[in-house]
């Protein structure tokens, strides 16, 4: 009698572009895996161009802010294939707004697509893989996921919440033999940052962008575009490490994918953190004269803005 393989069947979220297409790549030369990549409804079309069908790989779709697309496409991977064995949380958005110019419809957006959503899809995975007695838990967080930066306090805060959520499940998930790992990559030479999200006062065209935290968009917008193009690390390098974790028996819960992550991460141990902020806040472009016209601080810029607007409003 031949024995039958065990092939993993693994999920992946969000491939139509980014870190999830190049998972895409590298999982459809791997037929020792059963791979379904997953794109939203407009971004099919992108997936069906680059891939075809394999015996090992099949594309569907599956937007991760609806739960009964979620049930669905679970729902067809059971019938052709059985339960996922492998969930890889990689769609995620990132909102560019300082914390004043988002609208509590952004927020939501932001915090249900790189949260509710992929938790939605581990609770819906969970007790297949409890029944089992084996699984992986894969969630790509980010270096804002340990620190924050201005103009990213959601996108920071959605990391955060995924974080903490997964430190949790590492210890619900360890007596039933499932494990939960989080890749951290900072910046990625890649283009995604074209594929930012606005609220409506922090568009770059907004005739309201700006007033008093312009200076904070014209300075964070082409910094990070610039760390993102000098950095090392490729979409391609992130998906190896992915692949490690998938590949490794107990794979730990924090994996840091870029150099950055891990400058970042032993910053936060060494500096007390009185000194953090001050000192990262001194490093990021023009920081001393952010809101220089706009502030009413207590000290001789704040008071001389104050005098300013008097002697305008008297005239
Ligand atoms: N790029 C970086 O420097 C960086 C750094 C740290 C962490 N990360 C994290 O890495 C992951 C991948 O980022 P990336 O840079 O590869 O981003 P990306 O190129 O913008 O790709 C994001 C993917 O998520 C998908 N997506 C967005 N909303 C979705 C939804 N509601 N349902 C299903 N899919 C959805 C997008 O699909 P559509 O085509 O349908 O929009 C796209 O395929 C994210 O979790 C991100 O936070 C990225």
């Amino acid at each position: 009698m031949q024995k039958t393989r065990y092939k993993p069947i693994i999920l992946i979220t969000g491939a139509s572009s980014g870190v999830g297409r190049a998972l895409a790549e590298l999982f459809y030369e791997l037929p020792q895996y059963r791979t379904i990549v997953t794109a939203r409804r407009l971004s099919m079309a992108v997936l069906r161009k680059n891939f075809e069908p394999k015996e090992h790989f099949r594309m569907e779709e599956l937007d991760i802010l609806n739960s009964t697309s979620r049930e669905q496409c679970l729902q067809r991977i059971r019938q052709d294939w059985g339960d996922v064995d492998i969930l890889i949380n990689n769609a995620g958005i990132c909102f560019r707004s300082v914390v004043e110019h988002m609208s509590e419809k952004d927020e939501l957006l932001q915090m249900q697509t790189n949260y509710f959503g992929p938790l939605g899809l581990i609770r819906s995975v969970l007790g297949a893989m409890r029944e089992k007695g084996r699984g992986k838990i894969i969630n790509i967080s980010s270096v804002s996921g340990m620190l924050a930066m201005p103009t990213m306090a959601s996108y920071s805060a959605s990391k955060h919440a995924l974080e903490g959520a997964s430190e949790a499940l590492w210890y619900e998930m360890r007596p039933f033999g499932i494990n939960v790992t989080l890749i951290q990559p900072g910046f990625i030479n890649s283009n995604s940052f074209q594929n930012i999200y606005y609220s409506q006062s922090s568009q770059p065209d907004s005739q309201e962008n700006g007033e008093p935290y312009s200076d904070y968009y014209q300075n964070m917008g082409p910094f990070i575009e610039k760390l993102m193009r000098l950095s090392w690390t490729t979409p391609q390098d992130v998906a190896q490490k992915v692949l490690w974790v998938v590949q490794k028996e107990n794979p730990p819960l924090w994996v840091p994918a870029t150099a950055d992550a891990i400058l970042f991460y032993y910053i936060r141990r060494i500096l007390p953190r009185r000194w953090l902020m001050p000192i990262l806040f001194f490093f990021l472009p023009n920081s001393k004269k952010w809101a220089f016209h706009h502030t009413f601080r207590r000290d001789a810029v704040g008071l001389q803005n104050r005098e300013q607007i008097k002697r305008k409003k008297a005239s």
